[in-house]
């Protein structure tokens, strides 16, 4: 093998700003879901005396970054013709997708890598998923009841819409994670995501 093979071998499939998105939106959007299962969010009472209330801290704090991640998720898209192909094929091509579920269902798996497809069409539905949940949870932030005071009416419309749609979010986390345990026990290159270096 000479050096140009090698030097196309060991380069990531992902650019360096996708990975680093994808840490912080997966990191954030893990701990969300983990904070969830145990926090209070007693904002009647809310002292921060008890852990479950620091954990409700956590999440709206996790909450926001997470957020920020989004948003600059969304620039980049706003600004990639390419990637928004990739996500959101509505306007086609729609071939790479039913190549996809035809591959799919003679058992086969596509290569993993940052290409048009059914896997990116689910991450770009993961991706709209989870915006939702990021402005919903960032508007009941800035309607928190501060002193004491009661829950108002835009807080008590907007949890419900925060609440909404958590069971696909864990259907998706599920169904990501599991397709990620699959490639990687088939020993694809799918640890590239996770490397933040260059
Ligand atoms: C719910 C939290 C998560 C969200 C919203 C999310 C979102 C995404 C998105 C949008 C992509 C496409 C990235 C790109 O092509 O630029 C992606 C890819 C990927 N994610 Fe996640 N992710 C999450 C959690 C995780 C976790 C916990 C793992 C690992 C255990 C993981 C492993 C991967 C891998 C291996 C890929 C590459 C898949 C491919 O080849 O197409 N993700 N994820
Ligand atoms: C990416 C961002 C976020 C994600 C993925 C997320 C996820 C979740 C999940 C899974 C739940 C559990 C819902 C249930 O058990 O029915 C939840 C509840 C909640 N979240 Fe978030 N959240 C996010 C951002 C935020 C932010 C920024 C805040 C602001 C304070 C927030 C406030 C709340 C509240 C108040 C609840 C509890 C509702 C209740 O049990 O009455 N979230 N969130």
């Amino acid at each position: 093998m000479n050096d140009s093979d090698s030097a196309v071998k060991q380069q990531n499939l992902w650019p360096q700003e996708a990975r680093w998105l994808h840490a912080g939106i997966a990191t954030g959007v893990t701990l969300q879901l983990l904070t969830s299962l145990w926090m209070t969010p007693d904002w009647q009472h809310a002292d921060y005396a008890g852990f479950t209330q620091v954990l409700f801290s956590f999440h709206a704090w996790i909450g926001l970054t997470t957020a920020l991640f989004l948003l600059w998720q969304w620039l980049w898209i706003a600004t990639s013709a390419p990637m928004r192909r990739q996500f959101f094929p509505w306007r086609g091509p729609w071939q790479p997708v039913w190549d996809d579920l035809r591959a799919l269902y003679h058992g086969r798996l596509r290569r993993p890598g940052p290409a048009p497809g059914l896997a990116a069409l689910i991450h770009g539905l993961g991706l709209l998923l989870i915006s939702w949940m990021a402005l919903t949870g960032t508007v009941i932030f800035f309607f928190l009841p501060q002193g004491g005071t009661s829950p108002g009416a835009v807080l008590l419309n907007v949890i419900p819409l925060h609440k909404a749609l958590v069971y696909l979010v864990w259907t998706y986390w599920i169904g990501h994670v599991g397709m990620f345990c699959v490639h990687w026990l088939r020993r694809d290159r799918i640890l590239d995501i996770f490397r933040l270096g260059n």
